[in-house]
């Protein structure tokens, strides 16, 4: 069958390839869960798409799936995110995708309409974009078994559609299962937060003070790894548990009004939207630093900036100064997008190893299974744990059973 691509240049190729190479090594778990699904037929001729951060880890997931003979097509889940290099990789080994970097927001849905068309029997969704396409239009989701949800915010959503009854389809939460958030969420973006703003903005994050706001998964991992690089650390939050939680972790807790005034680098990390808003950002100090690691690009009222704002500058690659009324001005890294993924590499190879493992064993699921009623559901117990197991042989650790 012909590969159909739409893609910037398949000409870098070769640097996409060079990429999943180096990651393709360190997902261990990964590459012996496609050992033992090989030769079961279950992905064999099957239509999966995928709408994930188009990157080398995901790129070597599409292409394990390829392997495995399911017929794989690909978008990104954040245009800005996407590497073009990897997507030329992806189209020249037979995947059909259709990416961009940096394309609209209208674009990037086009992207995703374009993967409804060979009716899909499973699909990878990373925040529902598939999904809320899907439910625009029902009828190519006739063949569908369902989705396999990856993020927090993606599940948010697959769970107002069920709340409302209108949610069409069934969906395993990839991002319930302790193997992911635990790790992932928690580890994976603490650490390649801070590798992605280090590298952004070439400064020290030791001796500042870094306000995080949301102490979920993510954020707890953030500010791991602040604390772990000399930062002094600030936390907001709205749930009583978490800000106590984050109190005896031993970091300083206080409202967003508070901490605007003395932070001196801002992570978004509530999944949610206009968080940081123009009445904080001019209280913020001159200079002060906003990276988001959450999946909405709109954490920071990014639209209400820029209209308040009374110029805008990049003054470093991806980093851009908003000079406000005030005579202040606060520095957006990546223009407020998920800044490991759009101003980094994302997540270590290792972390994602889990997550991917976790994704290739549930859509093997959602294939094998009988079709499920339309609802949430949560992936089964014993593959979480399978992947957790796996991940300590392969690290070498025993545990008593
Ligand atoms: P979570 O639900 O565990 O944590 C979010 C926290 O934010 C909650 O504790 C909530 O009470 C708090 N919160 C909500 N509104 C707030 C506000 N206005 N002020 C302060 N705190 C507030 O979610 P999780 O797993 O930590 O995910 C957070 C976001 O990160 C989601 O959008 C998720 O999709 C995304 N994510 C990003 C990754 C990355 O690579 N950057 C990786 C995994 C998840």
């Amino acid at each position: 069958m012909n590969t159909a691509y739409d893609i910037t240049n398949i000409a870098l190729a070769a640097e996409g390839r060079r990429k999943i190479e180096w990651v393709s090594h360190r997902m261990s778990v990964l590459n012996k869960l496609c050992d033992r699904f090989q030769g079961d037929g279950v992905f064999q001729g099957k239509t999966v798409a995928v709408s994930i951060h188009l990157e080398a880890k995901t790129a070597y997931l599409c292409l394990v799936l390829k392997k495995l003979g399911a017929n794989v097509w690909a978008t990104g889940s954040n245009p800005f995110s996407t590497k073009d290099d990897v997507c030329a990789t992806l189209a020249e080994e037979g995947v059909n995708v259709f990416a961009h970097h940096g394309v609209s927001a209208e674009d990037h849905m086009k992207e995703v309409h374009s993967l409804l068309l060979p009716r899909p029997q499973a699909v990878l969704d990373d925040g529902a974009d598939i999904c809320t396409a899907m439910h625009t239009r029902p009828e190519y989701g006739s063949r569908l078994n369902g989705f396999s949800e990856e993020t927090t915010t993606g599940v948010l959503r697959l769970r107002a559609l069920e709340q409302s009854g209108t949610l069409l389809f069934p969906a395993l939460t990839v991002n319930n299962a302790k193997s992911k958030h635990l790790f992932d969420n928690r580890y994976g973006t603490g650490q390649s937060t801070w590798t992605a703003v280090t590298h952004l903005t070439n400064m020290t994050v030791g001796g500042k003070k870094v306000v995080i706001l949301g102490y979920g998964w993510v954020g707890r991992g953030v500010a791991t790894i602040a604390q772990g690089m000399g930062a002094h650390v600030i936390i907001t939050e709205l749930d009583p548990w978490k800000a106590l939680e984050a109190h005896m972790d031993g970091y300083s807790v206080m409202p967003i009004h508070e901490a605007v005034c003395c932070g001196d680098i801002f992570i978004t990390a509530t999944g949610l939207e206009r968080v940081l808003r123009v009445e904080h950002l001019k209280e913020m100090k001159s200079g002060a630093l906003i990276g988001n690691a959450g999946h909405s690009d709109l954490e920071t009222d990014v639209p209400a900036l820029r209209s308040f704002a009374r110029s805008v500058k990049e003054v470093r690659d991806n980093i851009f100064e908003y000079q406000l009324p005030n005579g202040r001005s606060v520095v957006l890294l990546a223009d407020g997008r998920i800044v490991n993924i759009a101003g980094g590499s994302g997540h270590p190879a290792e972390i994602l190893d889990m997550s991917f493992s976790l994704q290739l064993a549930s859509l093997h699921y959602l294939l094998r299974t009988p079709k499920r009623k339309p609802g949430v559901y949560d992936l089964p117990d014993e593959i979480d744990e399978m992947v957790v197991r796996e991940k300590l042989v392969v690290e070498g650790i025993e545990i008593d059973r």
